[in-house]
């Protein structure tokens, strides 16, 4: 571990990731898709909004503590699920464990390096995340799985067009971590002697393959065979969403909302919470961030559903700005994966205290006694700022 591993920003996190993982594990967390316009969106439009502070009458207390998909947490962040191989041995159960450290939710993607059951040991606020990959019954029993591993909800995730290029060139992600592959990656792994040994410890290299998509009586898939699989399934429709909500029958997020028109055939559907979301930037480029179809859709369909919005959050104070403009809560991406990145468990604690003293200044800051507080009269908003899709 360095003398202090301790960071004081999630930028200082992510200047520590690039330095400790290999380049190709790096470029695979900053992504982006084609030119990068929306990645770059999600962070710039916070940096359009302002804040209105107060100077005295300030509160002592500020409450942060709120509830999502029927699970209290103690502050308006939750783990967005994020399908990642190889940033740490110990991988998704460790930023569960941190998650849980700190009240905070967990969302494990299908896509993730460690099991439903072993993560959901670890955080018990553990949501289980989606892709419509296979037929009907593939479905039903992964979601089964979930539930009986104790996943306390669904996460849906449905903006995903297989957008492939990259202007910066993709990293090449082998199929499997076999020996070939080993001597292949070689070169930069070695670059790396810290990432390299937090693996050799364990004895293991990371295996790139999917245990939450195995099928009863086959081993998991790696990565590329599932990403095959799901791109030869049919597209689901809206009827297929209300399907796999009602099979579900609990708390039941719709990730990847942008348009009012879709939001208001989520509640349609049954879902009881959506996440306003471009996936981070690695979907559709030139999608806006996500914080400027926000208000729309709050207002929209805000009494309805809970509305969540991630993408670009890096500190608390983003937070605060996606609250006062309507989410109920935020998940964030990328800013955990630096942390476990630069330090495991304890880095993304780290960053979870960061959003949490960050959100704390902000409502202090603001004069409220709490996060329930906050609203748009809080900011200053630029007269060209929002994105009202599909009203
Ligand atoms: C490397 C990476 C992998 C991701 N994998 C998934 C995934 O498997 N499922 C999913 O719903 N979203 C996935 N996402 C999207 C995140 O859940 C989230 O929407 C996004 O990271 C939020 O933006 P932020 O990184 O700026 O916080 C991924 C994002 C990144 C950066």
């Amino acid at each position: 571990m360095a003398k202090n591993a301790w960071f004081e920003t999630v930028a200082e996190a992510q200047r520590r990731a690039q330095k400790r993982l290999p380049k190709s594990v790096y470029m695979a967390l900053v992504a982006g898709s084609e030119k990068g316009l929306t990645v770059d969106d999600n962070i710039a439009a916070f940096s359009e909004l302002g804040f209105a502070p107060h100077v005295a009458g300030l509160h002592d207390k500020r409450e942060m503590a709120t509830e999502v998909m029927g699970q209290p947490i103690s502050m308006p962040v939750l783990i967005s699920p994020t399908g990642v191989q190889a940033v740490h041995p110990e991988g998704e159960v460790a930023v569960a464990r941190a998650a849980a450290a700190r009240g905070v939710a967990m969302g494990l993607s299908s896509f993730a390096s460690r099991s439903i059951e072993d993560v959901a040991a670890a955080n018990p606020q553990t949501f289980f995340q989606m892709y419509w990959v296979g037929d009907r019954d593939t479905l039903v029993q992964r979601m089964e799985r979930a539930r009986a591993a104790g996943a306390t909800g669904l996460i849906m995730t449905l903006d995903w067009s297989f957008s492939m290029g990259r202007d910066w060139g993709s990293p090449a992600i082998p199929e499997k971590m076999n020996l070939k592959a080993m001597m292949q990656n070689a070169p930069e792994a070695i670059m790396r002697p810290r990432w390299l040994m937090d693996f050799a410890k364990t004895g293991k290299v990371p295996d790139l393959t999917t245990p939450n998509l195995i099928k009863p009586g086959q081993p998991a898939p790696t990565f590329f065979g599932a990403y095959g699989e799901w791109m030869g399934t049919p597209l689901p429709t809206w009827e297929d969403v209300a399907w796999l909500r009602e099979q579900w029958g609990g708390p039941f997020m719709l990730k990847g909302v942008m348009r009012v028109d879709d939001a208001k055939r989520a509640v349609d559907a049954g879902c009881s919470a959506i996440s306003v979301s471009n996936h981070g930037g690695n979907n559709l480029d030139g999608t806006p961030a996500p914080i400027r179809a926000l208000p729309a859709i709050s207002e929209a369909v805000g009494d309805q559903l809970e509305v969540l919005l991630d993408g670009g959050i890096r500190r608390g104070s983003d937070v605060v700005k996606a609250l006062a403009l309507g989410a109920k809560a935020v998940m964030i991406g990328r800013g955990y994966l630096w942390g476990l990145a630069a330090n495991g468990q304890a880095g993304v604690e780290n960053v979870l205290d960061i959003l949490r003293s960050g959100i704390d200044s902000a409502v202090l800051g603001l004069g409220h006694s709490s996060i329930a507080e906050l609203s748009p009269s809080d900011l200053v908003i630029p007269a060209d700022f929002r994105r009202d899709l599909g009203v």
